[in-house]
């Protein structure tokens, strides 16, 4: 893993929009795993505030809640609309999300998985973390799934994301689609973004701890091209030399 490590995270987001900006420039086809959450927000901005050619790129989005529609402000959808897709040159063709609302959300889950493929695999997966080391909703459990497929929502997730169903966790689904360990992983290069003090353990527990299904973060220590990039609270655990 190589470590990054940032003042705050407004110099992290600057730093990994450059990045994914550049890797666009490179390959005006990139395909781009993207998170949301409160973490990827400011990245977000940043890429909003700056000019890209986005006609040929693709993204696959990590996760989607179940049960609720792409027009739902609550919506993993909704949230890419509004801090990105409606502000960049992105052909909506070339958007993948997870469909919440499928008759038959296995098939919703094949289908993604045979997207991906059909895209060539993810070159670019962007990530956050939970303060439980969940990565997607890929939950701390004995065992973690490999593939896209429906997943049950520990509360604290679900707390992490009342924000988006007015502040009511119990409103927010207790299921969504993610991506499993196996779709995430198989990413050419992957970048895990975290901010603030609540991710420490976590951070500590995936780049410092062993490789168990308990902190499912953990796991991208068996990738060859995983950046982590870390403002200073995020960090506060590390020993000032962590870097691999
Ligand atoms: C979101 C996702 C989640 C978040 C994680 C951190 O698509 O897959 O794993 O990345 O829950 O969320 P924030 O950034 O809100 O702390």
């Amino acid at each position: 893993m190589t470590i990054q490590r940032f003042d705050d995270e407004d110099a992290l987001a600057a730093a990994l929009a450059t990045r994914v900006l550049e890797a666009i420039v490179a390959n005006p086809e990139l395909v781009l795993g993207l998170p949301t959450g409160r973490t990827p927000l400011a990245f977000y901005r940043e890429l909003r505030e700056r000019s890209g050619d986005w006609s040929k790129v693709r993204t696959f989005n990590l996760d989607e809640f179940v049960g609720v529609d792409g027009d739902h402000p609550g919506s993993y959808r909704a949230f890419m609309q509004s801090e990105l897709f409606d502000h960049v040159s992105i052909d909506p063709a070339n958007i993948g999300m997870l469909d919440g609302r499928a008759p038959d959300l296995k098939a919703e889950c094949r289908r993604y998985e045979a997207a991906i493929a059909d895209a060539d695999g993810i070159d670019l997966q962007i990530l956050g973390i939970g303060a439980n080391g969940h990565i997607g909703f890929n939950e701390p459990a004995d065992g973690l799934c490999a593939h896209t497929h429906i997943a049950e929502l520990e509360q604290k997730s679900r707390e992490a994301n009342a924000q988006l169903f007015g502040g009511d966790w119990t409103a927010v689904p207790g299921r969504a689609l993610s991506m499993g360990m196996a779709t995430i992983l198989g990413a050419r290069n992957i970048v895990l973004m975290a901010t603030g003090q609540e991710k420490a353990d976590a951070v500590y527990q995936m780049i410092e701890g062993l490789i168990t299904p308990q902190v499912p973060a953990s796991f991208l220590q068996v990738h060859p091209r995983v950046t982590v990039m870390l403002d200073a609270k995020a960090a506060i655990r590390l020993k000032p030399d962590t870097a691999r």
